[in-house]
């Protein structure tokens, strides 16, 4: 039989592997075993919490803390699970005691950091951000926070070379070398790269839906009311059958490409009979499919995918994700190979005021196109403008970020279409 060394040990890899029942299993066993073991009741808290059930997971922390008080880390996990159920005094009390038992806790740091933000402690927040970096091992988000905070109070130099820094620290880290690209006005990659799309939005999957929703994100309700209107206004051959009446879904099959936490699922499914998405990021496709409202969900990238799909879709929609693309020739001609002929082409990108055709990247890591780009390169990319609107995206740091909604709809006449 095993001992319960063993056990915890084989937990914790189940655990740190996504094997969560496993994992609950093992620890629960240990603690039938060691009624105080710090490590299992911690490890069942972070469970318990991840998993929904947020106050047994404080609770099981707040036991940990009455048989181990000075472990750092148990305290600055504890203070992440106060904050985000809305106990902010308490959740920043509990990073300042890690603090105290652990100078050296960089990600206490940090944490720190994002509350003083929030306060609009500005100053307070950057000096934690800095203890954060130089401790002697970083948390990597320091970097990236601190560098934001620097652009947007004008220390332009101190800001690159914070990302500099970074990613000299983490050479293999594709955010890091993303962000070098954004600071540099002369680097900028064509696309951002997979690896940095995959990382970003993997680390970002958990909390998109309530960040994005506080920030009074509008991309999905504005691509599908625009797919709405478009469908309307023309219906593709294969729904004018004799046969369709108003309950019969308008489209046979819709894309939604980079359909991240499926946000625009719900909105456009009942327009067609298939819906399917694609996205790079797994984590990001998880909560998609627990959405339940997708047929099918892809994990690869958009363009290669439209690629594989020659002429399978009537409508494709795409919500702030050619934003992570500098020229857009590539997937705008990959739209054009998965689409049928007269099919529209829904989706937004970050607007770039600009009489010139052309797209930048910004130091946010996204990229921004002005509307003359939009227009010649979906010309050259066969397809027909509809329109083009200028929309609040959403609001950041208290400023609206603009977007241009584009319908467009893939050249060609459909035999038999109004
Ligand atoms: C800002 S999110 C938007 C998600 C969703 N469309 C929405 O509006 O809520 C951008 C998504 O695009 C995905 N993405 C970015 N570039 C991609 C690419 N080249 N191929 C596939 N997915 C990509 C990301 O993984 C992420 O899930």
């Amino acid at each position: 039989m095993s001992s319960p060394d063993e056990i915890l040990r084989d937990a914790v890899a189940a655990h740190l592997a996504g094997h969560l029942t496993v994992a609950e299993v093992g620890y629960s066993k240990v603690l039938r075993k060691r009624p105080a073991d710090h490590q299992a009741l911690y490890g069942l808290g972070v469970i318990h919490y991840d998993q929904g059930a947020r106050d047994s997971g404080i609770q099981y922390l707040l036991r940990c803390l009455q048989i181990s008080p000075d472990n750092a880390t148990t305290w600055n996990t504890l203070g992440s699970m106060l904050i985000e159920t809305g106990k902010l005094v308490e959740g920043k009390a509990a990073y300042q005691r890690a603090l105290e038992l652990s100078p050296e806790l960089s990600e206490g740091w940090y944490n720190l950091a994002v509350c003083s933000k929030r306060e609009g402690d500005l100053e307070g927040a950057t000096q934690q951000l800095r203890r954060a970096i130089a401790c002697p091992a970083p948390f990597s988000k320091a970097y990236e926070v601190l560098a934001t905070m620097l652009y947007e109070q004008g220390h332009q130099p101190e800001a690159a070379q914070t990302l500099a820094d970074w990613a000299a620290s983490e050479p293999t880290n594709p955010i890091a070398r993303h962000m070098v690209a954004a600071a540099s006005a002369t680097e900028a990659p064509s696309r951002a790269s997979d690896d940095y799309v995959r990382a970003h939005f993997d680390g970002f999957a958990d909390t998109f839906d309530s960040k994005l929703k506080a920030l009074g994100y509008r991309g999905p309700q504005l691509v599908a009311d625009a797919l709405t209107a478009a469908v309307q206004r023309r219906r593709p051959v294969s729904s004018l059958n004799t046969q369709a009446n108003s309950d019969t879904p308008a489209l046979a099959s819709l894309l939604d490409a980079g359909c991240g936490t499926g946000l625009c699922g719900p909105l456009v499914r009942k327009l067609c009979r298939t819906l399917v998405g694609v996205d790079l990021s797994l984590k990001m496709l998880a909560h998609a499919q627990r959405r339940g409202c997708y047929d099918e969900l892809v994990a690869a990238e958009l363009g290669a995918f439209m690629r594989s799909r020659p002429q399978a879709f009537e409508a494709l929609v795409c919500a702030d994700t050619l934003n992570y693309f500098g020229s857009l020739a590539e997937p705008l001609a990959a739209a054009h190979e998965c689409l049928r002929a007269g099919a529209p082409l829904v989706f937004t990108v970050e607007a770039l005021a600009s009489d010139a055709s052309i797209h930048r990247l910004g130091v946010s890591g996204r990229y921004a196109h002005s509307e003359s780009y939009l227009r010649r390169t979906l010309a050259d990319s066969g397809f027909d403008v509809e329109s083009i609107a200028r929309e609040n995206l959403r609001t950041e740091n208290g400023t609206a970020v603009e977007a241009y909604l584009v319908v467009a709809r893939r050249a060609g006449v459909l035999a038999g279409s109004a």
